[in-house]
């Protein structure tokens, strides 16, 4: 398990480009915490490390958009108005050949692959005005892709 503080937005996407220099295609990532944790922003991060072309956004009413990459399809998914593992499977995801980020996983992607890297993220409780708020982030890889899986500090 890996946890860490993450103080602004723009850390946030940066942890999201570290961690996408650890994706391939076939990874599946699960992300979860209240709305507005930052979900979506740490996905930008990824996609930006990615090489994706334009802006990651949230793929709220679309469930899942693909974005093409030099290093593979990134696939981002919002499980939000999902509400069965059931209905998340007939979106016939392309696991093996993209890499799959899913935003509100648990309970949706257990079944999808025995590897997996869970990641949710927590705002702390006493809230404020300040447009940049700490997050906590913990990273927990399961199965054998994600058994060395680490950030760099
Ligand atoms: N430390 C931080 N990390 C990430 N985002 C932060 C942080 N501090 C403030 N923010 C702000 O919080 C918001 C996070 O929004 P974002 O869309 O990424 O959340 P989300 O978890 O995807 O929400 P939803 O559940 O609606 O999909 C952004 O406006 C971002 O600027
Ligand atoms: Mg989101």
């Amino acid at each position: 398990m890996i946890r860490l503080q993450i103080d602004t937005a723009e850390s946030m996407e940066a942890l999201g480009e570290k961690i996408a220099e650890q994706l391939r295609p076939g990874d599946l990532v699960g992300l979860d915490g209240e709305l507005g944790a930052g979900k979506t922003t740490l996905v930008r991060g990824i996609g930006r490390a990615l090489g994706v072309r334009g802006t990651v956004t949230s793929p709220t009413f679309v469930l899942a958009r693909t974005h093409p990459s030099p290093k593979g399809p990134l696939v981002h998914v919002d499980a939000y108005r999902l509400s069965s593992a059931a209905e998340l499977d007939d979106l016939d995801l392309d696991l093996d050949q993209s890499i799959v980020i899913v935003e509100w996983a648990e309970g949706m992607i257990e079944e999808l692959a025995d590897s997996r890297l869970e990641i949710r993220i927590d705002r702390s409780s006493s809230a404020s005005d300040e447009p940049d708020e700490v997050r906590t982030v913990t990273m927990i890889g399961h199965g054998q892709r994600f058994e060395d899986f680490r950030i760099e500090s």
